[in-house]
């Protein structure tokens, strides 16, 4: 198992999810953090030029996934959040040791298979 990270602007919230969707991802978190992509700014001051790291909004979503998942979650990530321009943001993957279900107690495969009713 492994946890995908990705890092994208807020704006491409929508296309995300819907390429999620459609690559039958299911289960996911979202939150919004401020990021530095490493674009700097120079600022000129009385003191000569110093540099000034700005931050950005971006959305952070992360979804735990079977090894079967990984491929396809990271390309609907991509596909989702790619403008071409710099700052798309970045897509991460971790290794997953544990997931647990908490009303059923079901562990890893069966925890991350989403179970609709
Ligand atoms: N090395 C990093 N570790 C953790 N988060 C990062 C890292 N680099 C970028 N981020 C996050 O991703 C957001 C977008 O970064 P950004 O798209 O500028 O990455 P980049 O690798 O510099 O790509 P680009 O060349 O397109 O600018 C940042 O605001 C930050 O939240
Ligand atoms: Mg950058």
């Amino acid at each position: 198992m492994k946890l995908v990270i990705g890092i994208f602007r807020p704006e491409k919230t929508n296309d995300v999810l819907e390429a999620l969707y459609h690559a039958d991802v299911r289960g996911f978190s979202m939150s919004r953090v401020q990021g530095h992509g490493g674009e700097l700014e120079r600022v000129e001051t009385y003191r000569g030029t110093t540099v000034r790291m700005d931050l950005s909004e971006k959305v952070r979503l992360e979804v735990a996934v079977s090894d079967e998942f990984v491929e396809p979650t990271v390309s609907a990530l991509r596909e989702g959040a790619r403008t071409g321009q710099v700052g798309d943001g970045k897509i991460m993957v971790l290794p997953l040791d544990q997931v647990m279900r908490i009303r059923t107690g079901e562990h890893d495969r069966g925890a991350v298979t989403p179970v609709s009713n």
